[in-house]
């Protein structure tokens, strides 16, 4: 018993006395092994305290022994790091950047070629901003509850539910010509499934001046996803937008070969990426642009729509999800 407590205080800095402990007690000639050689000879009823005894001083010791060896493999491993000051660093995890920022920044890119400026908002926008200076009426559907994340009614304080908001500030803000883009995330109050989500990115564009024509709005949509995808076709397809006259919906055709394409595109070709359309007079009067001098067109474009297409990505949620299995395949992209 006293070897027990005298093993469990031994302490030391040195591997040499830690090897003279163990040879000690665990050593072939050691103390352990003389005293289970002793069992034999102590009284039978004894022989059961004497063995348990001799057990607990083995784990003792070898406890002991194993703890300082860790100790000071530790400690060399300490002095080894700081030690040698010219040893080289050890690798860095470096970090990727996001799908979402990848493909923003293409689109950022593109446009700022052809004289685009980038402009943001906020992300808790004012009803005015969000729907009523962009000829939403009152009861438009749009406002609904089931849409809209009112974070406070009357006065409503939402989050916004596109970029367009943007459209309308930096039009009080600005005077023509005008070209913009913004992007930035936007909020509806949709369910999740691996085709939508409750928030999403956006690109909002601008561009008013004298006598900007729906040709106008074609040719920089077309720039844009030939810039973007490479060889592609755009549909604008007829729609209705209550802040554009006319409106339309642009659908991307680009190369799709793989399985996976046509599953993002529920299996056809074709792909909508967003709304577009000629700025309503309406809204150009709600932001003190005079109609009769200048037009203009605006779009916005789904940026998580994009990256899901060029990065085949069949699940919109892993854009949110964070999972660094999913963001470390983006670190070979820009
Ligand atoms: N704001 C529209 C949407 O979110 C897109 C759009 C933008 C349409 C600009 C026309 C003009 O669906």
């Amino acid at each position: 018993k006293e070897l027990i407590a005298e093993a469990e205080a031994f302490k030391t800095q040195s591997k040499e006395e830690v090897e003279a402990f163990r040879i000690k007690y665990l050593g072939s000639k050691g103390l352990l092994k003389e005293f289970y050689g002793e069992l034999k000879n102590v009284a039978n009823e004894q022989k059961r305290e004497f063995g348990q005894i001799i057990n607990q001083l083995k784990n003792t010791a070898e406890d002991k022994v194993n703890a300082l060896k860790e100790e000071l493999e530790n400690k060399e491993e300490v002095k080894g790091i700081y030690g040698d000051l010219s040893r080289p660093g050890e690798p860095i995890q470096i970090g990727a950047r996001h799908p979402i920022s990848i493909v923003k920044n293409q689109i950022i890119d593109i446009f700022s070629r052809i004289g685009f400026n980038v402009s943001e908002g906020p992300e808790i926008e004012d009803d005015w901003h969000n729907f009523t200076a962009l000829n939403l009426p009152e009861y438009h559907p749009a406002r609904d509850m089931q849409d809209t994340f009112f974070i406070q009614t009357n006065p409503d304080i939402l989050l916004r539910t596109h970029t367009s908001s943007v459209q309308v500030r930096y039009m009080e803000n600005n005077t023509p010509p005008i070209r913009t883009i913004s992007p930035g995330r936007v909020f509806r109050n949709e369910a999740i499934s691996a085709r939508s989500h409750c928030f999403f990115h956006q690109v909002e564009g601008l561009y008013i001046d004298k006598d900007v024509s729906f040709a106008d709005l074609k040719q920089t949509l077309q720039h844009f996803t030939t810039e973007m995808f490479g060889k592609s076709k755009i549909r604008l397809r007829p729609s209705y937008f209550p802040f554009t006259e006319p409106s339309a919906e642009i659908d991307v055709y680009w190369g799709l070969e793989t399985e996976t394409d046509y599953k993002i595109t529920k299996g056809t070709g074709w792909l909508e990426i967003g709304g577009c359309g000629m700025v309503d007079p309406n809204v150009l009067e709600n932001c003190k642009i005079d109609p009769t001098e200048y037009s203009g067109f605006a779009f916005g474009v789904g940026i998580d729509r994009i990256a899901m297409l060029l990065h085949q990505i069949g699940d919109i949620r892993l854009l949110s999800e964070n999972d660094v299995r999913f963001l470390e395949q983006f670190k070979s992209a820009l």
